[in-house]
């Protein structure tokens, strides 16, 4: 379920306002990692401004921001050059491959969320 900070159109126009680039420290980290991969998924995206801007400083590769949050997505997709994607990372299941008639020993891994604290969730390099 989307938290109502992130699906209240009214709160969300007030995010970038309340939470600007100049008095974060993540960003500016962030940027470098982005502009230094050729394909970047920004898992929980929010209003894009991470990729957004990467693309205004000349990252030329795929850039894809993901989050479950329409009015938040609603902001991002202002630029039209990036690839937006409403979904969940809680929805992504853990697959794993194994041969036929093979059982497969290991323990079942966590999902991804549950795996990475939502603090942690950002940039992707993708392959
Ligand atoms: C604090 S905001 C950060 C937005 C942006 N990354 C930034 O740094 O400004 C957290 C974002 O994660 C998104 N989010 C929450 N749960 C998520 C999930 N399960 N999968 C993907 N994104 C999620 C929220 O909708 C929200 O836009």
């Amino acid at each position: 379920m989307v938290d109502r900070l992130f699906s209240d159109a009214a709160l969300v126009e007030l995010y970038d306002v309340l939470c600007p680039w100049e008095q974060r420290g993540d960003l500016d980290f962030y940027l470098e990692l982005v502009m230094s991969a050729k394909a970047v998924l920004d898992v929980g995206c929010g209003t894009g401004a991470l990729l957004h801007r990467a693309r205004e400083i000349g990252h030329a590769g795929r850039l894809c921001g993901l989050d479950p949050a329409n009015a938040m997505l609603d902001v991002a997709r202002t630029r039209s050059d990036i690839e937006w994607i409403h979904g969940d990372l809680d929805a992504v299941a853990p697959t794993r491959r194994r041969r036929r008639g093979t059982r497969d020993r290991r323990p079942p891994s966590p999902t991804p969320a549950a795996a990475l604290p939502a603090s942690s969730w950002g940039p992707f390099a993708l392959p």
